[in-house]
Order: structure tokens, then sequence, then C-alpha cells
């Protein structure tokens, strides 16, 4: 098993990031899409209470992914020529932006928020400050909408990858499997 990526698949360095993230979007979105349907009950407090914490483990998560393809940009499997390649390539540079910006305010909005900050069960901070309102608004206005805005791109995303599959039948998912 190759750790590179290559010009005709993934390496398992790109792999792992993808589907571990997938994974952790998954347990995301689950959470907040069951609150949304049976409201915050008692047995869904544990699963809504590791938001904050899965959020900001995606985020780095994020960073380290980016680099990472950065560093394998030569190697990696090409998009195809033409307009499709494009659109390809624009989505997942849309995927990327949007799992920056959606954790990256909401953390902005927690610390300046003034309540205590706790991540990962750890006490980053007391509460009892001050609240400052250009740390906390772009969150309130945006979390919400952009992080369903990233749902919907995940599950164009995924349409794509059976379009290629069964309507172009140039079986792009072997490159990820
Ligand atoms: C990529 C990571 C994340 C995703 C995909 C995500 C997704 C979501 C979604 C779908 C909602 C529901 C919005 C609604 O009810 O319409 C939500 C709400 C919320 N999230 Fe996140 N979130 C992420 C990271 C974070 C982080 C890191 C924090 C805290 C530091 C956080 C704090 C909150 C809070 C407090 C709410 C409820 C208030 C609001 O809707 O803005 N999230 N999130
Ligand atoms: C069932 C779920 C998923 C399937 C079947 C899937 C499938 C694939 C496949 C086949 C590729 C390779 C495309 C190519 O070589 O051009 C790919 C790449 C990619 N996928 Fe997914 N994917 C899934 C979920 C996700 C999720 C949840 C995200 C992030 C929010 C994501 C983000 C990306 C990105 C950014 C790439 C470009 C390669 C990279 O930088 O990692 N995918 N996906």
């Amino acid at each position: 098993m190759k750790w590179r990526d290559d010009a005709d698949s993934y390496g398992l360095v790109s792999k792992t990031l993808h589907w571990g993230m997938a994974l952790l979007f998954l347990w995301q979105f689950g959470g907040m899409l069951l609150k949304l349907v049976v409201g915050r009950v008692p047995w869904m407090g544990f699963w809504v209470g590791t938001h904050a914490s899965v959020g900001t483990a995606l985020l780095a998560l994020m960073l380290a992914r980016a680099l990472w393809a950065v560093g394998q940009r030569r190697r990696r499997p090409p998009y195809h020529a033409g307009t499709v390649g494009r659109l390809a390539a624009l989505g997942h540079g849309a995927l990327y932006l949007l799992m920056f910006v959606v954790p990256a305010l909401a953390l902005l909005r927690l610390f300046g928020g003034g309540r205590e900050v706790r991540l990962f069960g750890v006490l980053l901070r007391e509460g009892g400050g001050e609240r400052v309102a250009w740390m906390v608004q772009p969150a309130t206005l945006l979390h919400g909408v952009l992080a369903w805005l990233l749902l919907a791109l995940i599950a164009g995303h995924v349409a794509m990858v059976f379009v290629h599959r069964f309507g172009w039948k140039d079986d792009i998912l072997r490159r990820m499997l």
C-alpha cells in the first residue's frame, strides 16, 4: 500500500483523511439533523454535546488535509480535460473553503461569546467574560446557513460519483477506495 498519491489513485494518507473526515461529518450533520427532527431530547445530549469538539477536530484535520493536498498536487490523479474537470476542481475548492469557514466562524463565536470555553473536556477559559460582538455575529448569521450549504455540496459531490460510475462509466470511485 502506497502512502502518497500517484496519477492512478490516491494514497493511504489522502484516503484516510477523506474517509475519516467523511465519518466525522456524518456524525456532525447526523446530530444536527436529528436535533431538528426530534428536538433536544435527553438521550441526544451526548451527541449534541460533542458538536464543538468534533467540529474543532474537523477544522484541524481540514488544515492538515489542505497542506497535504498542496504537497501532492502534481502527483494526484488528474481532473478530466475541459469543463467537466474545471467544474470538479471548483467543486472540491468550494468544499475546502466551507470545511474551513464553517467551523472557523463557530470557534470565533465560542471564544468571543464571554462564556466558559471547554473543548475535548478541557476547560480552556472561565466564563463571565465580555461578549465581543464582531466575533459572535458572523457565526450567528452564517454558521448554520453555510453548514447546510456544505451538506448540499457534499450531496452533489456524492451524486457526481454516481454519475461518473453509472452514467459516464469512468469509475472515479476506484481512485479513492
Ligand atoms: C465542520 C464543522 C461543523 C459543521 C459541519 C457544523 C454544522 C452545524 C449545523 C448543521 C448546525 C445546525 C444549524 C441549524 O440549526 O440550522 C450547527 C449549529 C451549531 N454549531 Fe456547528 N458545525 C461545525 C462546527 C462547529 C464548531 C467548531 C462549533 C463550536 C465551536 C459549532 C457550534 C455550533 C452551535 C453553537 C450551533 C447552534 C447555533 C447555530 O446554529 O449557529 N459548530 N452546526
Ligand atoms: C459517501 C460519501 C463520499 C463519496 C462516495 C466520495 C467520493 C469521492 C471520490 C471518488 C473522490 C475522488 C474524485 C476525483 O478523483 O476527482 C473524492 C474526492 C474528494 N472528496 Fe469525496 N466522497 C464522499 C464524501 C466526501 C465528504 C463528506 C467530503 C467533505 C466534506 C468530501 C470531499 C472531497 C474532496 C475535497 C475531494 C478531492 C480530493 C481531496 O482533496 O481529498 N467527500 N470523493
